[in-house]
């Protein structure tokens, strides 16, 4: 499916406007609020972000589902210490239910992915259209449905981003992060009209920081694109080993992080879910050259 037939196809099953129409819903029990967690750049915390809000929602008692969109490069289940499964093939294979390519863990369901699966690489279907597929199929199952997606503005991650209720679009203080994160909210706007996504600032090492980059980002937003920016908050930046950080992650022994997720939760579940970029925060500016 080419990217036009794919948004052609979107605007079809009416998801934009619907989209605008249920921005203040409250809880919203039994029809799922789809949310892809993306970045223009990789490495940037979004599968760690996915699981550890799937966990903080599903003990806050919401039917949560994450969707490993990195579907052949898989990172979810490792994180996770689960096993490697074969499982997102053997769904789109039809070789398994929907239900047996499921994993329950810490309370929430995941599908996670393939790792180098020549079966996958080979198959010519739209995944993208397999997903939004399953999100239509079982979109009433579920309160939360959280698509951890690759980085970058591959035409896959586009159409799964343009689909979703909400984009909590993850950046890190590298300036490549924020430039590339740009992109893709500039693609988005431009190519499929979305006209809102959610910010977490990962990695911060002080409020300062954290004040620099949602101003700088907020305003080129603001200015180039003509979007909405809402700040859902940062977490900080663990200076331990990628092994410490995966168990502490998950765990709420270490309070300051385990806060900031469930502040991130917070923000986004109050009625106006997130705050508008404060124009009045100063600090010295990180200048983006974007156009
Ligand atoms: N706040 C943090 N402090 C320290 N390390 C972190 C933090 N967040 C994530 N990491 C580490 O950064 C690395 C990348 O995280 P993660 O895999 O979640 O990123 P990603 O955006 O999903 O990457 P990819 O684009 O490859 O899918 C991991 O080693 C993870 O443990
Ligand atoms: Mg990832």
């Amino acid at each position: 499916m080419s990217t036009k037939s794919a948004a052609q196809w979107l605007v079809g099953h009416n998801r934009f406007e619907q989209k605008k129409e249920s921005s203040s819903e409250k809880k919203n029990f039994g029809n799922a609020k789809t949310i892809s967690i993306t970045s223009g750049k990789g490495g940037v915390g979004k599968t760690s972000i996915s699981l550890k809000l799937a966990k903080i929602l599903s003990e806050k008692g919401y039917r949560t589902l994450v969707i490993d969109c990195d579907y052949n490069l898989s990172n979810t289940a490792v994180k996770l210490g689960l096993p490697l499964s074969d499982n997102f093939y053997s769904l789109l294979s039809a070789k398994k239910s929907f239900e047996e390519c499921l994993v329950k863990h810490d309370g929430y369901y995941l599908l996670s992915g393939c790792n180098g699966s020549i079966e996958l690489l080979n198959e010519s279907v739209g995944i993208e259209k397999f997903i939004i597929d399953i999100l239509v199929s079982h979109e009433n199952e579920f309160d939360y449905i959280l698509l951890d997606s690759p980085a970058g503005i591959g035409r896959e991650n586009l159409t799964l981003n343009a689909y979703s209720d909400h984009r909590f679009v993850v950046v890190t203080p590298d300036r490549s992060s924020l430039t590339d994160s740009y992109s893709l909210m500039k693609i988005l706007s431009n190519k499929y009209g979305v006209s809102e996504n959610h910010l977490i600032v990962n990695k911060i090492s002080s409020d300062k920081q954290y004040k620099r980059i949602i101003k700088t980002l907020g305003d080129t937003v603001d200015k180039f694109l003509g979007t909405r920016l809402k700040v859902l908050g940062s977490v900080d930046r663990k200076n331990i080993s990628v092994d410490q950080f995966d168990r502490i992650l998950f765990g709420e022994e270490e309070f300051a992080l385990h806060q900031n997720f469930i502040n991130i939760v917070e923000m986004f579940s109050e009625e106006n879910v997130g705050t508008m970029v404060p124009t009045s925060e100063h600090g010295q500016d990180v200048h983006l050259n974007v156009c």
